[in-house]
């Protein structure tokens, strides 16, 4: 769709629109519409670092006496994203509600790495109507990876014209000209970049909890697996400078926080962009672990950056975790190939098999898409026994879904709905089953748990995580929420264990 098509649609939308609505005008002034064609094009420009984020003079106390509320889909990313739109809406004055009725500015942040999620934010929207309707006062807008694709954008613009925003993932640090505009303009603001090589440093932060903590060592992804939105949406793999990384970690370190995790879409090309030095996610996880905070862990890996030197630093042990999320997608070379994965079965095998010597107790998790394209039985098959073979702990399990841009997008979706949900039911019987029998090895066993508070479903009891991220559940002092606990486990199911705390360590695993 061109411009002027695109502008007599949104026109010829009546029942959306608001009076006062100018389109013409607007557009020409504002919309920059997300390409995902420009994004593949993207080249090796440079990386430039700004530290200069402050809340413009005029809009300090902005927010005085209202609320927000930001509802978050997908991935830790986003959650952290989230983190920081709550910091700056908060330096501007605003409070947090969860109730959308009180709330001022609702923010959706949204995922689009397949079309379920896709489809779950636009029921929301369609909940948000008769709200604006109600209170014309309210802000609306639509952030996160949806909003980086333009057919979305399209669509809001064209069927949901109450919205108020749509930003971009490159765009969160403009969140107070935003939502400046929004307010004044009576428009839909719509602010969205396709190609960002920046990294914006010092931007304020709302963390969700005192205990663990979420750091953004790097940002975007230029792999380009063949099924996968995320390089388009969140741009070109960009690191930050590691001593930001590290006075951040010091800093939650100071603050009593118990754990951080290291997040980047491809954390193992963590470096790769700098130019004036050699410096990889093992050098950094090496300085990191110097720090006196209890647990350090990284997510997500690619098999094909993880290098030896990553290894050596992980066997080093203390405060990083030996719990390794490490997407596999399929357990068939030729799957692998279609999916541009650039690893074959044999060398991920041989990965593990590598970890497993040199990292003591090593777990693994992973992610597996069934139902990829020409994905034949025998392949399928080949996911089944790799997944034996490695013995997950657990998966993430996902049945493929075709994303508009993707080069999957336009192969042949040729394998019948049934016979992918057959699929992934087998395979999650499986990983079930797996992950039943490598509980049973914790039952007598002591573990150490970070105890975050009380169960969701017994105020009684306290849930907690051990360094391989399993959950534990047992009964024990509310003193004991934010410290790291030996418990005893007494009983093991398929996705949690139960056991009582004790005083002195039997055994540590
Ligand atoms: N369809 C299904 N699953 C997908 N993932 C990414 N893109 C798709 C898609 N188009 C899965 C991958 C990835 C995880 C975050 O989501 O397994 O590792
Ligand atoms: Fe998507 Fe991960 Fe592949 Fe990047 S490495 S394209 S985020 S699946």
């Amino acid at each position: 769709m061109n411009e002027k098509q695109r502008l007599e649609s949104a026109q010829i939308n009546p029942a959306d629109q608001k009076s006062e609505k100018d389109y013409g005008q607007y557009f020409q002034a504002v919309y920059q519409p997300p390409s995902l064609k420009d994004a593949k094009k993207r080249g090796k420009e440079d990386i430039s670092i700004h530290r200069d984020f402050h809340i413009p003079e005029e809009m300090n106390g902005f927010g005085e006496g209202k609320k927000f509320l930001i509802r978050t889909y997908g991935c830790q990313m986003n959650e952290h994203d989230t983190e920081i739109m709550a910091g700056i809406l908060i330096e501007m004055g605003y409070e947090a509600t969860n109730q959308t009725e009180d709330a001022d500015i609702v923010l959706l942040n949204t995922c689009a790495i397949r079309e379920n999620a896709e489809n779950k934010v636009f029921g929301e929207i369609g909940h948000l109507k008769p709200l604006k309707l109600k209170n014309p006062n309210l802000l609306i807008g639509i952030c996160g990876c949806m909003s980086q694709e333009e057919s979305v954008v399209n669509r809001i613009l064209q069927k949901h014209s109450f919205i108020d925003m749509v930003f971009g993932t490159h765009n969160i640090h403009r969140l107070p000209q935003i939502v400046k505009e929004a307010m004044f303009s009576k428009e839909m603001v719509v602010e969205v970049w396709s190609k960002e090589g920046d990294v914006i440093e010092n931007l304020p932060r709302s963390r969700k909890g005192s205990i663990k903590a979420w750091v953004n060592i790097m940002y975007g992804c230029d792999k380009f697996c063949t099924y996968c939105i995320v390089p388009y949406t969140r741009g070109k793999e960009r690191s930050r400078q590691p001593e930001d990384i590290i006075q951040e970690v010091r800093h939650l370190a100071a603050n009593g926080y118990q754990e951080v995790t290291l997040l980047g879409q491809n954390v193992n090309a963590f470096g790769k962009d700098f130019t004036d030095k050699k410096y990889g996610l093992g050098d950094l996880m090496d300085e990191l672990r110097k720090i006196d905070i209890p647990r350090i862990r990284f997510t997500t890996s690619h098999p094909r950056d993880f290098d030896d030197h990553l290894i050596d630093v992980l066997s080093k042990g203390g405060n990083l975790m030996e719990h390794i999320h490490l997407p596999v997608q399929s357990g068939s070379t030729e799957v692998l190939k279609l999916m541009a994965r650039k690893y074959t079965r044999e060398h991920y095998v041989e990965l593990v098999k590598k970890m497993k010597e040199k990292i003591p107790n090593a777990s693994f998790t992973t992610d597996i898409i069934v139902g990829f394209p020409n994905e034949t039985d025998e392949q399928f098959e080949e996911t089944m026994s790799l997944y034996r073979e490695v013995e997950y702990d657990t998966a993430y399990t996902f049945i493929y879904s075709p994303r508009e841009g993707t080069p999957a997008a336009n192969m042949e979706d040729n394998i019948p709905m049934e016979v992918k949900k057959e699929r992934l039911q087998r395979l999650n019987a499986l990983v079930n089953e797996i992950a039943a029998k490598k509980n049973l090895e914790y039952q007598g066993q002591v573990v150490e748990v970070l105890v975050e508070g009380e169960s969701k479903k017994n105020p009684d009891i306290l849930a907690g995580y051990t360094s391989k991220n399993k959950v534990v559940n047992f009964r024990g002092p509310k003193s004991a929420i934010g410290k790291i606990v030996k418990v005893k486990i007494t009983q093991a199911k398929t996705w949690s264990l139960d056991g009582e705390m004790i005083e002195e360590a039997v055994e540590v695993i």
